[in-house]
Order: structure tokens, then sequence, then C-alpha cells
């Protein structure tokens, strides 16, 4: 970019051209040698202008790529003179031959730089104001003031290649499923609540004053209702709400390919994941994954890597060591095992790497964010002792224990976590992750896809009840059916994950077609006869009329998007995203409303002072 032009203020004085029989012939970066002597002409945003002595030069910019166009007194002097009112980000279209820079003029990194258009003919179509910051790929600005400028924002190639990548996602999409005999089916936005675990958006309705739509957190009950409608094979590119707190991987509004079908068992499903998702790769991102995706069940993948999305190209993997504990002389660890709670390991050989300053803060870092009450550890020292905090508590036995458990010998640590099932795995699959990547510890597949197979049903929440797991509507894996009258927490769902390198692409399950084992699934949530009817009547009629059995999936399509284009945040792969916050800076929403709209609505907003 001329580094004047950023200055520059607004172009009142330019005059504007139309396009007028002026009919663009090529984008700006398909322009090739083999059109050398031709006549062309290019449109797009004036990249960046320099002069020198006398000539003009302009790299033109359009969706396609970037391509010099020059300016010669004595080729076109009209068009010349109009070149020097050209600023960053106007508007042209230029008219010109395509020649072979001279050699010291050749740009080598550009796919165009051994070419030029020489021009005859220069319209400016229209000015613009001096962009916020450099349309390159790294344009030095925080990311909120990109998003305040999202239009100069989306011309930067990172943005225009997300965006192409989201494009050849849907036609990947709506192409296999199709034809797999998937039919297309939109459902409403305006609808009731769904329980996939988060708030609901929620939509005042001005014909039933003081009624509320929700927004769909997903068409999870639209589409087991076209089930039982007989659609029999469904998808859509379904836009979905959750008023959640906002991750790198999480927005408030985002895309599915969402996907039910009918007369089918897990084994059906999985074979169309594994055809969407392998034809996404090849469609939308070139690459060509191997079949089929490795299988865990949710049992295994948590005792081996203490997640249910491992990253399975981490080599490194945990060791159950609880009931080494159970009559523990050493009270932190015994007090987990106590309290219902699990002893892991993770153990890393040949870790001399890992100073004693990396220890204590990774012990600051698993007690600061990740909640842990500790980070236990041992060294094995060259001559096989151990140099650890916690050896001095530890009996022969245990010791023995722990060695012979992770195979411990000179040059190993070995990490301790002693806590709740959940957390405890929490802290160790993190670890295993962050150190496995840190020390290379890692096999060398660019790509890993997994699938996890039989979640639990249910989980205790943060009170001790029993609670859902994934979703109200997963069913029970056959044979643990009479688990649900015994022992509800054993029973496994039939509810399966795909997973890529670590991070969740979607989930799905086969769904309770059965209206008696719904109702016994929402009783054993706690829900009341009453509840039941009017949260989700509607569903168990349905139910009644004729259900086949059914299951289905929903893939996270800003998430595929996001690993296919190497971007860091779904952000960068969403056109108009929200901001950490829930806010689109562009347009500034959410924003006030007229009062006369509040009170069509019959709503008074309360007046306490909206934090900023
Ligand atoms: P689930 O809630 O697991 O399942 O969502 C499916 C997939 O959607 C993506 N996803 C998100 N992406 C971006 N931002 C978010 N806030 C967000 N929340 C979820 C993830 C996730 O794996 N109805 C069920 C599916 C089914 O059972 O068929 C459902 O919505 O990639
Ligand atoms: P303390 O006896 O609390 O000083 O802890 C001794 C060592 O055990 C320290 O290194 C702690 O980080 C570690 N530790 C304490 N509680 C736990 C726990 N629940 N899980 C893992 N390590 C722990």
């Amino acid at each position: 970019m001329n580094p004047g032009d950023s200055h520059a203020p607004g172009r009142a004085d330019v005059s504007i051209d139309s396009l007028q029989g002026l009919r663009r012939s090529h984008a700006c970066g398909a322009i090739a040698a083999s059109l050398i002597g031709q006549e062309v002409v290019v449109a797009g945003w004036v990249h960046g202008r320099r002069d020198h002595g006398g000539v003009i030069f302009i790299d033109l910019r359009d969706r396609e790529g970037l391509v010099q166009a020059v300016f010669r007194p004595e080729v076109d002097a009209a068009a010349h003179a109009r070149g020097g009112d050209l600023r960053s980000e106007f508007v042209v279209a230029v008219r010109g031959t395509v020649e072979r820079r001279s050699p010291e003029t050749v740009n080598p990194k550009l796919p165009t730089g051994e070419l030029e258009v020489v021009a005859r003919e220069l319209r400016i179509l229209n000015t613009a104001t001096p962009p916020p910051f450099p349309i390159d790929d790294d344009p030095g600005v925080d990311e909120l003031v990109r998003l305040r400028h999202r239009l100069h924002d989306l011309r930067r190639a990172p943005l225009q290649r997300a965006l192409r990548v989201r494009h050849a996602l849907y036609q990947s999409a709506r192409t296999t499923l199709s034809e797999l005999g998937f039919l297309e089916v939109e459902t409403p936005i305006l609808a009731k609540a769904t329980p996939e675990g988060a708030r609901d958006f929620l939509v005042p309705s001005r014909l039933q004053p003081g009624d509320f739509y929700a927004l769909p957190q997903s068409p999870q009950i639209m589409k087991q209702l076209l089930m039982i409608g007989g659609v029999e094979r469904y998808f859509q590119i379904a836009r979905c709400f959750r008023d959640e707190d906002l991750r790198a991987d999480r927005q408030l509004e985002f895309t599915q390919i969402d996907l039910e079908l009918s007369f089918a068992d897990v084994e059906d499903v999985l074979a169309v994941l594994e055809e969407v998702t392998v034809r996404a790769w090849r469609e939308a991102g070139g690459v060509e994954l191997p079949r089929p995706f490795p299988r865990l069940r949710y049992a295994e993948a948590m005792a081996r890597y203490g997640s249910d999305k491992p990253d399975v190209r981490v080599l490194l993997e945990l060791v159950e060591l609880t009931d080494l504990f159970r009559a523990s002389e050493f009270r932190a660890f015994r007090g987990a095992v106590d309290k219902g709670g699990i002893v892991k390991c993770l153990p890393i050989h040949d870790a001399d790497a890992l100073t004693r300053g990396e220890i204590d803060r990774l012990e600051a870092f698993v007690k600061k964010e990740l909640g842990g009450k500790g980070l236990a550890w041992v060294r094995v020292t060259a001559d096989g002792s151990w140099q650890s905090p916690i050896a001095k508590f530890l009996s022969d036995a245990e010791r023995a224990g722990i060695t012979e458990r992770t195979g411990a010998r000179p040059g190993t640590l070995l990490f301790f976590a002693a806590d709740e099932f959940a957390k405890a795995n929490a802290i160790l699959g993190r670890l295993r992750t962050d150190l496995g990547r840190q020390l290379g510890r890692v096999d060398g597949r660019a790509w890993a896809p997994l699938l996890v197979l039989e979640f639990p049903l249910f989980e205790r929440d943060e009170q001790g009840r029993v609670a859902f797991m994934h979703m109200p509507f997963v069913a029970p894996v056959d044979e643990d059916l009479p688990l649900l009258e015994a022992q509800p927490e054993r029973a496994r769902g039939t509810h399966y994950d795909v997973v890529m390198n670590g991070l969740e692409l979607g989930s799905g399950s086969l769904r309770n077609h059965r209206s008696d084992v719904q109702r016994r699934i929402f009783e054993l949530l706690g829900y009341s006869k009453q509840e039941m009817e009017t949260r989700f009547g509607f569903l168990l009629n349905a139910l009644d009329a004729g259900a086949p059995p059914h299951g289905g999936f929903a893939f996270g399509l800003d998430r595929i998007a996001m690993l296919l284009s190497g971007a860091e945040s779904l952000r960068d792969v969403i056109a108009f995203p929200k901001t950490q916050r829930g806010q689109d800076l562009l347009m500034d929403a959410p924003s006030a409303v007229e009062p006369g709209q509040l009170e069509e609505l019959q709503l008074r907003v309360a007046p306490s002072p909206k934090p900023r």
C-alpha cells in the first residue's frame, strides 16, 4: 500500500464513471502468460499505487487475486492523467493489453507477477475512504478493529478463502446427502424451546402478547417430527441459536449440517456420517481421509485419553491408579477416592526436557485455570530414585504399584490428578495434549478422524441430580434398557460423536421412538407429569402416532470450515460473526428498540442500567 494513501481525504473532487459499455473479460488473478498481447478488461479495488518517474503502477485486486496495471503517459495520456487520482480501495475498471513485465519489475510473490496490464482506458467506478488497515494476510490490527470494519476485513484473502471453503462444504453436503436419498427440508426459526443444554433466545409474539417463540437451539424436535411425518431421510443446512458463553469454537448463532433417518440402526447412521465427512474433506479441502474411521467407546476414550474427543495423534496415554489408594496414608489421594473420585496418572518417558520451572508453572496452571487441587508429580532420576513432593507420603507398595502400571524408568516424569472423574480427566487430558504437542510426541498425520460411541445416557449435575448427558431424546443401547429401572446411571446411550484432531465435529444418536421409554427417561430426569405435558406433550403424542425407529446427527459446519481453512477461531470462517460479548460491531447489534415497538409487544424494559 502506498503510505501516503492512508491519509488521503475523501475524494469528492474525483468524477465517477459508469461501467456502461465496458465488460469485465478476466479476473485479475486469471491474467496468464497465454494472454500476452491480448486486450483484456479487469476490474476491482486499488490495492496499492506507486508512481515511478511519471509512470503510475497500481495493484488491482478482485476476489481471484492481484494483477499490476500500468499507466504510461505515452500509451494513453487520458488514462494516465486519471491514474493520478487513484487511491487505495477506489473501485476501477481498466482496459489494456497484457504484457510481460521488464525483468527488474517482476514480482515472484504474485502468481501474475511476471505480467502487467498496460492501460488504455481507466474508469473510476467509485471512490473510497481510506481503509482502516491494510487489506493483507496479516493486517496487524486487533480483531475487534477487524470486526468493526468487517467489509474491509472480508476483502482479505484469508477470509475470501474461508468463504469458499464454506461454499464448498454446503455443496458437498447437499450433493452427498441428496445422492444418499435425503430430502432438504426447512424447519421454522420461530419455534418452541428445544433442549440442547443452552439458554434460549426468545422472540416476543405481537399477536399473542405475553407469549414467546424460542429460536431453535437445533432442529432436533422438528426433525424427529419429520420422521414421524414419513419423510424418512431429512437434511438441512440449519441455523442454530444458543445463548451461551462464547469461546473460540462457539458462536451464538451457528450452522449445522443436520440430518435424520428412519429405519436405521447405529451402523446405518455411522456409514452416512463417514461418507459426509470424507466427501467434505475431499471436496472442500482436497484431502482424502483414510477409511474406515477408527472407533472408540466413550469409556475407553476417557480411560486412555481423559477426553471424549481425544486428539489421537498425541501418543501419550493416561493410566488409572484409583484402586492403589483406597487405603492410602496420602490424604490428597485417599480423600478423592473416599469421595467417589479417581486417581489417574500421565506418564511421560524420557522427559528430561521438562524443567522444574515448567512443572511448577503447570501446577499453577492446573490450580488457576483448570480448578484442580494440585498437580502431584514424580521424576525418576538417572539412578532410579524418586524426586517428588509426594514420595514421602507413599508406601513401598504404592510406589511399586505406580512403577508397574506406568512403566516408569529413569527419565520418566509422572503427573497425578486425584479428583472427581470429570475433573481429574479434564486436567490430565489437557496436559496430555499440551505436553504431547510441545514435546513432539505425535504421529505425523495431518488428520485424525475418530468415531466415539456409547456415551452414558445420564450424568449427575452439580447438585447431584440425574441430568441428561447430551439431550433427553437419546435412546438407550438395547441391552441397557433394563438398567433404566435398576441403575439408570450405568445405562449407555446410543449417542455417537465424530471427532477430528481433538475437536468435536458433531453429535448424534438413535432417538426414543417408543413413548413409554421416552416417558421413563423424562421421569428419571425429574420432570413432573405436568411439565412433560406442557413442554413435550406434542412430541409424546407424536411418538404414539406411529413413530418409526429413527436416528440422526448434526455436524458443526463452522467447525469443519475452521479446520479446513486452518483458522484459529470460528469468527474467521463466518461472514458476520459475533464478538466474545455477543455483539455485531459492524451493525451495532444488539441495540435498543423504539419505545413504540415495545408497546406493541406489551413489553417493558426494567430500568436497570445496561452494563457497557
Ligand atoms: P450438539 O448440541 O452436539 O447436537 O451440536 C452438534 C454440533 O454443532 C456444533 N455446535 C456449535 N458450533 C458453533 N457454536 C456453537 N455454539 C455450537 N454448539 C454446537 C458442534 C456440535 O458437535 N440436535 C443435536 C444433534 C443430533 O443429535 O442429531 C445437536 O444439536 O460441532
Ligand atoms: P499438599 O500435601 O497439599 O502440599 O500436596 C502435595 C503435592 O500433591 C503437591 O505437589 C500438590 O500439588 C499435590 N496435590 C495435592 N492435591 C492433589 C490432588 N487432588 N491431585 C493431584 N495432586 C495433588
